[in-house]
């Protein structure tokens, strides 16, 4: 296990932009230039979500935000109980982190090394990747099935190999927006190859409708060698205040606590608690709207017969005709960024499902470069 100043000390100048990675990939990957952004851009690149920061919690913060010139760590006990609660956790099994970013970080930087891979598909969520890589641990990539799904067998076939790893599954996966079954993870949890661990990123998963989809804490709860990772930033729209969480066995969550860099910041911590005390409003109205929106593209798209992979998070892929890389950098000049190129899918474009109007514009510009 590698500590952050271990690793600091191993990549030497690497680190610092390393530590980064966050900020840097949404500024540095977008598809978008600085140069080309129109003031009324319409963002549609980055999943986030246009319903906002829910009202309840935006006033718990307006009310926090005086008194956060003290630390209040004493808090964060009951903090974090709070959000164990919410998922009928222990607080034992729950570490907070500033987003998820920072617990998929500790999942990756302590459960791979030299000798052991992260075992993944092909595109997936490149953050664990990216950090895999950087510390020079192998990456071992799996194709997708023809379907779009995660080829579970490949999977568990390749931890065997390496005589274990840690295999990571987006599920949804960013950025297909296809999931991963039940049963498909019912039969990887039973087949895990010793010295594996599964990792579960549920950043989306709020937002599928598939009867198919459904989440890996019930494995955690069971005491199985899954970790599940979920976020604040996508159905509660609270991506700038930077909370997520993982799920896992005590005993991983009491080793791992120490490599957070911090506590979150109260302000956000606050935001959070009372966003779960209205979690069943809140998820289900968000989901009903995203859900009729993206409905509406998919429909738009059918009667034009324009390919896309059947999505199930708040952003699809759109199967363009021919390499997307061009199509993608032709929209922004036009007023709407979608997300960047996603190799190997060349021709795929990735947009996030945002307001009824914005996909209106999405529509028409995305129409006029199609038929271009
Ligand atoms: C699949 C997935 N996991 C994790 C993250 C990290 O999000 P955050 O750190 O805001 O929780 C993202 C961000 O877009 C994501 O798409």
């Amino acid at each position: 296990m590698l500590t952050r100043r271990g690793f600091a000390a191993r990549l030497g100048a690497g680190a610092a932009a390393l530590r980064m990675l966050p900020e840097m990939a949404y500024a540095q990957r977008a598809a978008v230039q600085t140069s080309a952004m129109a003031k009324d851009m319409v963002w549609l690149n980055a999943n986030e979500n246009p319903a906002g920061i829910p009202q309840v919690a935006l006033a718990a913060m307006n009310e926090t935000l005086p008194s956060a010139w003290r630390y209040h760590y004493q808090e964060f006990r009951d903090i974090y109980a709070a959000i164990a609660q919410s998922e009928e956790l222990a607080p034992e099994q729950v570490m907070v982190g500033a987003g998820s970013s920072e617990v998929l970080h500790i999942a990756v930087d302590s459960l791979t090394s030299p000798t052991r891979p992260l075992i993944t598909v092909a595109p997936t969520y490149e953050g664990p990747v990216e950090l895999a890589k950087a510390l020079g641990h192998p990456v071992v990539l799996t194709k997708l099935r023809a379907d779009y799904s995660a080829d579970v067998h490949k999977l568990v076939e390749e931890a065997g190999r390496a005589h274990g790893g840690l295999i990571y599954i987006c599920n949804p996966n960013n950025p297909t927006s296809a999931i991963t079954t039940k049963s498909d993870l019912d039969w990887m949890v039973a087949n895990l190859p010793p010295n594996t661990t599964l990792l579960v990123d549920e950043a989306y998963i709020h937002f599928g409708e598939s009867p198919e989809l459904s989440s890996a804490l019930p494995y955690v709860r069971e005491g199985k060698n899954v970790i599940v990772t979920r976020t604040f930033s996508k159905i509660y729209g609270m991506a700038g205040m930077r909370v997520g969480f993982a799920a896992a066995s005590p005993d991983w969550v009491a080793k791992m606590a120490p490599l957070r860099i911090n506590v979150v910041s109260i302000v956000s911590a606050k935001g959070v608690v009372a966003a779960l005390s209205d979690r069943q409003n809140i998820l289900r109205d968000r989901k009903a709207a995203m859900s009729r929106t993206r409905r509406e593209l998919c429909a738009w798209l059918k009667d034009r017969k324009v390919g896309y992979i059947e999505p199930q998070a708040n952003f699809m892929m759109i199967d363009v005709g021919r390499n997307a890389r061009e199509f993608i950098s032709k929209m922004p000049a036009m007023g709407v960024a979608p997300g960047r190129p996603f190799p190997p899918l060349d021709n795929m474009l990735r947009v996030t499902i945002g307001t009824d109007q914005e996909m209106a514009k999405f529509r028409d510009v995305f129409w006029k470069v199609y038929k271009a």
